[in-house]
C-alpha cells in the first residue's frame, strides 16, 4: 500500500461559528482561530478542516454559499483568511477547506440570474421543471430538511430542486460550463496554497435521468428520493473529471461526504488507481441508533452491529482504498453522550471511544471539543435551538402528533446543535469563547468541562488524545497495519488486532459500565507485551490471558 501524508494525518475539524470569537460579537471568527493555533499544535493534530467560511446568508450556517471567493463578513476578511493559512503552514500544519457544490445559496449571483427568466444564460446552472398538470411539484421527493424538495418560482412559473433548504438550490452538474466554473474556483483556492477539500454531500451531484418519484411511506406527504440522487449514474465521471481538471495538479487530501454509501461503492470512490477521492465520510455507523422512521426515531445502539459495521468497512478498504475514521462532526450529536456515558464515566468512556477509533486503520477526524469530552446539551425550549434541520423537524413531528416531551427528547439526543454549542475554553463568563452572549447558548457544563482545566490535568481526556495522536505518529503499524476483529461474539467488548511487518497491536475496549471477562483468543501468541496506553492505572505486567475489564476500560498493547 502506498504511503501518503494524508494517510498519516490526524485531522481536526473547526466549525468557525462556534470555535473562538476574537471581536466580541458572539460569533466565532478567523482571528479567533488564529489565536488558538498553538492549542491545536499542542494537541498534536496536523491538518485542519475548516467548515465553510465563505460569504453566506447563513440559512444553514455557511453551507449555503452566496460567493465562493469571498469570506463571510462575520468571520473576517480575505486578508484574515490568508493570514490563517500562513500561520497554519508556519506551524507545519495543513488546511483543508469545505467544498459545497451540490448546491449554492439562493442569494448566489448565479441563482439570482437563473431565476430571473427562462432564457437567462445561468438558467441551466440549476435544476428546473414544469409543474405537474395540477400545478403541483414535479416529483414527490422530500427535502432532507423536511417538506418538498421543490420550490415554485413566480418569475418563471416553474419549480427548482433543492435537496436541502429552499435557500439551497441544487446545481445542475449536467451543464459543462457550470462544471468548469467549479473546477476553476477549486483551482483558485488550490493556487492559494490550501491542502485539500472536504466535499459536502458530493455523492448527490448526479441525479437519475427523469428524476423519478421515490417510494412514499404511508401517511407521508413526500418520499425520500435518495435512491435517485445518491451515487447517481454520472457520479464517477464527474469525480474523475474534477480530479483531472483540478485536483491532480496538486498534492492534496480529499474526503467526500457521502450519505448512504456502501463499502463496495466506497472502494470505487477511493481505490488507488481510480483517481477520484482519497476517502469518504460514510454514515453507516452513525445510523445504527436510528429507528425505522429515521434519525428522530430513537433506538439504542447495539454494540454487535457497531462491531460488524466498522469491521466491514475496515476489511472492505483494507487493501485498496482508504477509510476516514470519525464519531463526531458538526452534524452529529456528541459521541460521548450518544455511545458512551456522559455522567459517572464521562472521562473513561470518552477515552475508550477515542481509543477504539484512533487505533483503527484510516485517517482519524477529531471534532472541536471532542478532545475535552464535551457533551450533548438539553435546552428546555425549541426557541433556544438555531439549527434549521432541528427547527423544521420540531414542527413536522409536532404536526404528526408527537408530544412535546417526545420531540424534545429526540432533539436532546440527536439535534445537530449538540455539536454546535460554543467551544468551552475556560470556566469564566461565556466560557472564554466570547466576551458577550454567544449566537447559540453555551452548554452550562463549561464550568467544569473546559480546555483550561483539561490542559492543566495530566490525566485528562485532552492529554489522552495527545497520546493517541503521538502513538500514531510513532507507529507505522497504527497507520498501515491490517485489521482483524477478535472476540466477535462478545457482546460487551470491542477488541481487534492490527498487524504490520511482524508487529501486532492489540486493542481492547469495554463498551459498557459492567465488568466483563476478557479472554485472549488462543491463536494470539506472543513473547513479550508492552502496554502502550490504558484509561485506568493498571499493573502493566499482569497477565492478559484472562481478566475482568473495568467500566469503559480501554487498553492498547504492542505484542512481539
Ligand atoms: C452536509 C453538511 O455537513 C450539513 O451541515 C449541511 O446542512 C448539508 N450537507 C447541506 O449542505
Amino acid at each position: 500500500m502506498k504511503h501518503s501524508w494524508w494517510k498519516e494525518s490526524v485531522v481536526y475539524q473547526i466549525y468557525p461559528r462556534s470555535f473562538m470569537d476574537s471581536n466580541g460579537d458572539g460569533i466565532g471568527d478567523i482571528q479567533g482561530i488564529i489565536m488558538k493555533l498553538d492549542y491545536l499544535k499542542e494537541l498534536g493534530i496536523d491538518t485542519i478542516w475548516l467548515s465553510p467560511v465563505y460569504q453566506s446568508p447563513n440559512d444553514d450556517n455557511g453551507y449555503d454559499i452566496s460567493h465562493y471567493q469571498k469570506i463571510m463578513a462575520e468571520f473576517g476578511t480575505m486578508k484574515d483568511w490568508e493570514e490563517l493559512l500562513h500561520q497554519v503552514h508556519m506551524r507545519e500544519m495543513k488546511l483543508i477547506m469545505d467544498l459545497v457544490v451540490n448546491h449554492t445559496s439562493d442569494e448566489h449571483g448565479w441563482f439570482v440570474q437563473a431565476k430571473s427568466s427562462k432564457d437567462n444564460p445561468y438558467r441551466d446552472y440549476y435544476i428546473w421543471r414544469d409543474p405537474k398538470d395540477d400545478g403541483g411539484e414535479p416529483n414527490n421527493w422530500a427535502s432532507n430538511f423536511g417538506g418538498s424538495a421543490w420550490e415554485y418560482n413566480e418569475q418563471t412559473e416553474d419549480y427548482y430542486l433543492h435537496l436541502f433548504s429552499k435557500k439551497q438550490p441544487d446545481l445542475n452538474w449536467e451543464n459543462e460550463t457550470l462544471r468548469d466554473e467549479i473546477y476553476s474556483m477549486m483551482k483558485w483556492w488550490l493556487d492559494k496554497g490550501i491542502d485539500g477539500f472536504r466535499m459536502d454531500v458530493i455523492n448527490f451531484i448526479s441525479k437519475a435521468e427523469g428524476l423519478p418519484d421515490g417510494e412514499k411511506k404511508p401517511g407521508r406527504d413526500y418520499a425520500s428520493g435518495s435512491k435517485h440522487y445518491r451515487n447517481g449514474p454520472k457520479i464517477h465521471d464527474y469525480l474523475r473529471e474534477m480530479n483531472q481538471k483540478a485536483l491532480s495538479h496538486f498534492d492534496v487530501m480529499t474526503v467526500g461526504e457521502m450519505p448512504g454509501v456502501t463499502p463496495e461503492q466506497a472502494k470505487d470512490y477511493t481505490g488507488e488507481e481510480r483517481n477520484e477521492l482519497n476517502m469518504v465520510f460514510q454514515f453507516e455507523h452513525v445510523g445504527l441508533d436510528n429507528g425505522p422512521n429515521g434519525k428522530w426515531d430513537l433506538k439504542p445502539l447495539d454494540l454487535m452491529e457497531l462491531k460488524q459495521s466498522l469491521s466491514r468497512w475496515q476489511y472492505a478498504l483494507g487493501e485498496n482504498g482508504w477509510n476516514s475514521l470519525y464519531f463526531n462532526n458538526h452534524d452529529q450529536p456528541r459521541s460521548l453522550s450518544r455511545f458512551g456515558n456522559d455522567g459517572k464515566y464521562r472521562i473513561e468512556s470518552a477515552k475508550m471511544l477515542a481509543t477504539l477509533l484512533h487505533m483503527m486503520k484510516g485517517t482519524p477526524f477529531v471534532y472541536q471539543g471532542e478532545e475535552l469530552g464535551m457533551t450533548n446539551v438539553q435546552f428546555e425550549s425549541i426557541d433556544s435551538y438555531k439549527d434549521i434541520e432541528t427547527i423544521q423537524a420540531y414542527s413536522e413531528l409536532r404536526e404528526q402528533g408527537w408530544s412535546e416531551e417526545q420531540v424534545m427528547e429526540s432533539i436532546h439526543q440527536k439535534s445537530r446543535d449538540n455539536a454546535r454549542t460554543p467551544m468551552q475554553w475556560n470556566a469564566e463568563e461565556h466560557a472564554g469563547f466570547s466576551t458577550t452572549e454567544p449566537w447559540l447558548a453555551l452548554n452550562p457544563n463549561y464550568k467544569f468541562i473546559n480546555a483550561e482545566s483539561e490542559i492543566s490535568n495530566e490525566e485528562s481526556i485532552f492529554h489522552y488524545y495527545k497520546q493517541l495522536i503521538q502513538l500514531r505518529r510513532q507507529n507505522d503499524l497504527i497507520v498501515y497495519g491490517d485489521y482483524q476483529l477478535i472476540l466477535e461474539e462478545e457482546p460487551e467488548i470491542f477488541a481487534y488486532v492490527r498487524s504490520y511487518q511482524g508487529k501486532r497491536l492489540l486493542v481492547i475496549c469495554n463498551f459498557y459500565d459492567q465488568e466483563p471477562a476478557f479472554r485472549l483468543p488462543r491463536e494470539i501468541h506472543f513473547m513479550t507485551k508492552q502496554l502502550l496506553l490504558c484509561n485506568y492505572k493498571i499493573d502493566e505486567q499482569a497477565s492478559i490471558s484472562e481478566f475482568n475489564l473495568q467500566p469503559y476500560e480501554a487498553r492498547v498493547y504492542l505484542l512481539n
